[in-house]
């Protein structure tokens, strides 16, 4: 017989520091030892959530570590080579960064800095202006880069750039890039990690032809804005950048900054939100901007609009969370667990990701719903008493999805999902569900 789990214990406390410490690098935590053996954007920055329970020292580095290889322009780049390694794929060389030190990638992320470094704050005391005002650039060139009408809506221009990269809402959009081959090209992430859990050929071929596509037009984002064939913004980047630009006000006044560019931008992005409504699914989609059209089903981000300070069709969005909550057994899945391009095991057409969970129960508690919220957090704390610290989970069985000893996921069970409020999640009481 099968022994029962005990979802109430081990506790994983010790497991999680130790998950910290041994992807350390020295200023910066990789990902996952040999799967991202890079800096990577968002994952340092929940990382530092984490390093902040027991060395706040560290915690601020990982950050400005970060902030180190920003760039010229203001874009903090997804992927910081800090050093070489044959386990990723591709490397500096694909990117064709030139000068750039130390060598990056050509896109950024979902911007959570201004959000951490605002939690941190609120503890530990203020960061160093300088900090402040790179997080300032970044935002800045969000918008002048990847929002260049000033629509309100935030582009992504590779999957990558979402964090959520093989999300059935790209493939359309990704149809119409040809794949590429180019010098060099293996996939490193199969030696690492089972297949069934990772993109497909088709997928990587294409993700590496936008690559490509990049390096051509020298990573110009005017050229990028107007040619790129892959171009649709995003409702989790937008969120995210939303939150960041509210939090990077509260900062902006602590610090005696002038944040009145900051509370433009929180205008027009508030406005701009509603653009990913559609109607026809009852749930905020991505939207295609080169031709108008919304991807056809929600996502785990169609719940971060709270978190961004978005509480229109609240009560809409919590009857869809009721619904994929008869649906799956652990929430939230990163994508509709009725529809038919849902995968429990794929990377993100399916599993459940703890800082996204984080995200999602943050803005519901925040609006009103503490109940989901201690939900979310509940579901975070048995996923990983049952299958430990690995990237994510499948929202069906409970079992680990992708790389193992992931960062974030130790993080998170430090900073919010073992259950002590201390972590600064949501600020709401936990509630019986
Ligand atoms: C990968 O290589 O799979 C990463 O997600 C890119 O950021």
């Amino acid at each position: 017989m099968t022994p029962k789990p005990n979802l109430d214990g081990p506790d994983r406390t010790t497991e999680a520091v130790s998950v910290l410490r041994n992807n350390d690098r020295g200023g910066y935590t990789v990902p996952s030892q040999h799967l991202y053996p890079f800096q990577w954007n968002w994952d340092s920055l929940f990382a530092a959530l984490g390093w902040a329970k027991f060395d706040v020292a560290r915690a601020w580095t990982e950050i400005e570590t970060l902030f180190e290889a920003q760039w010229p322009s203001g874009m903090v780049p997804h992927i910081v080579f800090w050093s070489e390694s044959e386990s990723y794929f591709p490397g500096p060389d694909v990117w064709q960064i030139n000068g750039s030190t130390p060598p990056t990638s050509g896109i950024s992320q979902p911007p959570v800095a201004a959000t951490i470094v605002r939690r941190l704050a609120e503890t530990h005391g203020l960061p160093p202006r300088s900090l402040y005002e790179r997080i300032e650039r970044w935002h800045q060139w969000w918008h002048r880069a990847r929002d260049p009408e000033g629509r309100g809506v935030i582009a992504i221009t590779h999957p990558w750039e979402s964090g959520r990269d093989n999300l059935p809402d790209w493939d359309l959009p990704l149809s119409r890039v040809t794949p590429t081959l180019i010098d060099g090209y293996e996939r490193r992430d199969l030696d690492h990690v089972n297949p069934d859990m990772r993109p497909h050929n088709d997928d990587y071929e294409r993700y590496l032809a936008l690559v490509a596509y990049g390096a051509s037009k020298g990573w110009d984002d005017a050229a990028i804005a107007q040619e790129s064939p892959f171009w649709v913004a995003d409702p989790c980047l937008t969120a995210v950048l939303l939150r960041a630009e509210r939090d990077l006000v509260w900062l902006g006044e602590a610090i005696g900054a002038d944040t009145i560019e900051t509370h433009r931008r929180v205008d027009r992005l508030s406005e701009g939100f509603e653009q990913f409504w559609n109607p026809a699914v009852g749930a905020y989609c991505s939207l295609d901007l080169r031709t108008g059209v919304h991807a056809d089903a929600a996502t785990s981000a169609s719940f971060l609009a709270p978190y961004g300070g978005i509480n229109e069709h609240s009560d809409r969005l919590l009857d869809e969370l009721e619904a994929w909550s008869n649906a799956c057994t652990y929430l939230v899945p990163s994508f509709d667990p009725r529809h038919p391009s849902f995968e429990p095991l794929r990377y993100w057409r399916g599993p459940v990701w703890c800082m996204v969970n984080y995200m999602i129960a943050t803005g519901l508690a925040e609006f009103g719903a503490p109940d989901w919220a201690e939900r979310l957090r509940s579901d975070t704390s048995k996923l990983i008493t049952l299958s430990g610290m690995p990237e994510s989970f499948d929202p069906l069985t409970g079992g680990p999805v992708g790389g193992e000893h992931f960062t974030w996921t130790a993080a998170l069970w430090l900073a919010w999902a073992r259950g002590s409020n201390n972590g600064q999640g949501p600020k709401a009481e936990p509630t019986a569900r």
